[in-house]
C-alpha cells in the first residue's frame, strides 16, 4: 500500500519503517520539508518526502501525526478544505492532552472529528494513540498477548485499512464503534497518562478478562 503520513516527528518516522519493514511504500511530510528528507534519507527508497498536497495526492490512505496545536495548518497545507482529502481513508493517532492535568484540550468533540470536519469528505478513524510509536519496531514481548489497538470511525472500509495496517505493525485492531466514541477513546491517552505519572502501571487499572475459554 502507499501510506501517507502528515507529519514529520517521532511517530511519523516510526510509523514510516515499521510500515516499510513489512513491504508498504510510504511518502511523508509536514510543515518542514527538511525534517521530512531526513526521515527518507534515514529509511532510504521505500519512504519519499514530499510535501503535504502530494503525501494525500498519492497515497491510499493517511495518517495524521501531528501535534494538536500543528493539525489545522498541516491540513491547510495538504488543501483538507479543498476536498483533497475526499473519499480517503484518514487515520488519526493525534493526543491532543494536555500533559499536566491528563484532560484533553478541546472541551467538546475530539481531535478526529475536528479533522473530520476540516478534510472535506475523508473517512476518518481514530486509531494507534494509545502505543509509542517505537513499540511498533519491537516485537511483542515473549509471554504477553499482542497489544490491541481500539479504533473507531463511521466509514466499514476505511476501518479496514486501518486494521490491515495496524497487523501489519504486529497489532490486534479492535473497533469499538462510530465516531460517537472518539472522544471516549482519546480520553484514554489522559487516563493513561495520569495513572503513568502516579506510579501505577495502567495495565492493572483495567480487570483481566479471559474470553479465550468462551
Ligand atoms: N510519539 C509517539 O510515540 C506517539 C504515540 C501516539 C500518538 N502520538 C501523537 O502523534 C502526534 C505527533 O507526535 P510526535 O511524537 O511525532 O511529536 P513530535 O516529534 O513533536 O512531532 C510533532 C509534529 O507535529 C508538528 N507540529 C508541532 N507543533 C506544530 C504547530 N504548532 N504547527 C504546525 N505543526 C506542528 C511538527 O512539525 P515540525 O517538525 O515542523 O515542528 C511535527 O511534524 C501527536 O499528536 C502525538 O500525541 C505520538
Amino acid at each position: 500500500m502507499r501510506i501517507g503520513i502528515l507529519g514529520t516527528g517521532v511517530m511519523a518516522s516510526a510509523l514510516a519503517e515499521a510500515w516499510t519493514r513489512r513491504g508498504h511504500h510510504v511518502l511523508v511530510g509536514g510543515r518542514s520539508q527538511d525534517r521530512a528528507r531526513a526521515i527518507a534519507e534515514r529509511l532510504g527508497d521505500a519512504v519519499e518526502a514530499v510535501g503535504p498536497a502530494q503525501v494525500v495526492r498519492a497515497s491510499d490512505a493517511v495518517v495524521v501525526a501531528v501535534a494538536w496545536e500543528g493539525l489545522d495548518q498541516v491540513l491547510a497545507l495538504a488543501g483538507a478544505g479543498e476536498g483533497s482529502m475526499a473519499g480517503k481513508a484518514v487515520i488519526d493517532c493525534t493526543n491532543a492532552v494536555d500533559y499536566g492535568s491528563g484532560l484533553l484540550k478541546p472541551s467538546t468533540g475530539s481531535a478526529v472529528q475536528h479533522i473530520s470536519e476540516r478534510a472535506v469528505g475523508s473517512r476518518v478513524v481514530k486509531a494507534l494513540h494509545l502505543f509509542a510509536g517505537t513499540s511498533w519496531l519491537e516485537p511483542t514481548p515473549a509471554g504477553q498477548p499482542k497489544r490491541t489497538v481500539a479504533m473507531c470511525g463511521d466509514d466499514d472500509a476505511a476501518l479496514g485499512i486501518a486494521a490491515e495496517l495496524v497487523r501489519d505493525l504486529g497489532g490486534v485492531p479492535a473497533v469499538i464503534g462510530g465516531l460517537e466514541h472518539a472522544r471516549q477513546l482519546e480520553e484514554v491517552a489522559g487516563f493513561v497518562m495520569q495513572l503513568v505519572a502516579g506510579g501505577h502501571n495502567p495495565v492493572t487499572a483495567v480487570p483481566v478478562v479471559d474470553r479465550s475459554q468462551d
